[in-house]
């Protein structure tokens, strides 16, 4: 490792061409490595530079399309964009078992975000919680001033809710929520410019301070929602139907059990936020607060048997993505992700979404509950496997199933395997 200093004055200034320079040559690289990075696939070098600061190339991730999916009745392919195996097959699978009994059906408790401003400093916080709602309409007036394209869409500010909260060190806090429709925005740059427009007045009409002026990412004002049905014969009969909902009870009674169990959930839900340029991170920190509201970490799915004894699924989360705005707009791959869906709005975006997460929890509980989750991964993981020992074109398939076949899915025995193959 270069002992070089990672100060690089002026560094955000370069060209892209300039900084990959001045990063080998300061981590002491190959300089073929500027072949590589050099190549910024289908995402134009110019619109790299300008998503990001001290952009020098990109990272490119597979997206694979994940079939069968009927939402609301309508057939629905939805691109995925992840680097893990499995995960595309999963929903394939998953939609696969419950086309006959109708697919997903989907809805959404509204396109509302939440904007919080912090008041500090005032000794009658309840008082201030009173003087702060009194000025609803003036809030509302400030906020559809600061974003006149929400108003034209027909969003805009639609409430004010103020909290105290007791801080240990800062004393009482007075904590405003503007609650905000969105539309088809994922909404973070509306609210937070409403929330430091507004957060001068709080100020002034309270006598106080304010600090924090930023959107909540629990967006549970934008909650998705997404049912299935799967029946007795299309899982597999009885047993397969109480290991999953055995699975289920577990996460939903144990922290260590639902963290894994919501991951699943998020493979395939952050896989079409990131194939669709939306903000992964606000919708998995949106995912597991909402997990974690009742005061313990659960299940963002339920599964219960109905009346005929099949197997019925739900989940309701944070769903906040948008169709307009940040790459979505700009990153040319995620217009066609978009292209793919057929969505319409942001709102069906997110509906679709939440199907694709049930659907990924649906075959990860029945693997678990079956046959184990490494069988399927590994058949895919050894494709990985073969190309890391060196396989291409027709090998990869030929090592891969070999691999399988042996049961040890290692690099080392894929190259065994390859030189014997190439002689
Ligand atoms: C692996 O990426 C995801 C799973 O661990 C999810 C689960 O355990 O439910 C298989």
């Amino acid at each position: 490792m270069s002992t070089s200093s990672s100060r690089i004055s002026g560094f955000h200034n370069l060209t892209m061409t300039e900084r990959l320079e001045k990063v080998i040559e300061v981590a002491g690289l190959n300089p073929d490595v500027s072949d590589h990075m050099g190549n910024t696939g289908n995402l134009a070098a110019e619109v790299a530079d300008s998503m990001i600061e001290n952009a020098i190339g990109t990272m490119n991730i597979p997206i694979g399309v994940a079939t069968n999916m009927i939402v609301d009745k309508q057939d629905t392919l939805i691109p995925m964009a992840t680097e893990e195996s499995s995960v595309v097959a999963a929903v394939c699978n998953a939609a696969r078992q419950c086309r006959d009994s109708g697919g997903f059906i989907t809805s959404m408790s509204g396109s509302l975000m939440i904007a919080q401003v912090q008041l500090v400093d005032v000794p009658n916080p309840e008082f201030a919680r009173l003087q702060i709602l009194e000025h609803k309409a003036e809030i509302k007036q400030i906020c559809d001033e600061t974003d006149p394209v929400l108003l034209k869409y027909g969003g805009g500010f639609r409430d004010v809710e103020v909290r105290v909260l007791e801080g240990s060190h800062t004393g009482a806090m007075v904590i405003t929520h503007l609650i905000v429709d969105t539309r088809d925005a994922m909404g973070a740059n509306a609210v937070n410019s409403m929330a430091e427009a507004v957060a001068p007045l709080i100020a002034k009409w309270t006598g106080g301070r304010t600090y924090l002026r930023i959107l909540s990412n629990l967006a549970d004002r934008r909650l998705a929602r997404a049912r299935a049905t799967w029946t007795l014969d299309a899982i597999g009969g009885e047993s397969v139907r109480d290991g999953m909902l055995a699975a289920y009870e577990f996460a939903d009674i144990d922290p260590y059990r639902a963290a894994t169990h919501n991951k699943g959930i998020m493979n395939g839900v952050s896989a079409v936020v990131l194939a669709t340029g939306n903000d992964t991170r606000a919708v998995e920190a949106g995912a597991h607060a909402y997990a974690a509201q009742t005061g313990r970490y659960r299940s963002l799915t339920h599964w219960e048997a109905d009346q005929d004894g099949n197997l019925t699924g739900m989940i309701e989360m944070p769903m906040p993505v948008g169709l307009i705005g940040g790459a979505t707009k700009s990153h040319p791959t995620a217009r066609i992700a978009l292209d793919i869906m057929a969505v319409k709005s942001a709102d069906q975006l997110a509906r679709t979404i939440a199907a694709v997460g049930l659907a990924q929890n649906f075959s990860a509980l029945k693997a678990l509950a079956t046959t184990g989750i490494q069988k399927g991964h590994m058949a895919l993981h050894a494709k990985n496997i073969a190309v890391m020992a060196g396989a291409i074109g027709a090998e990869v398939e030929t090592v891969a199933k070999d691999l399988v076949k042996l049961g040890k899915v290692r690099v080392d025995i894929a190259e065994d395997l390859l030189n014997k193959l190439r002689g």
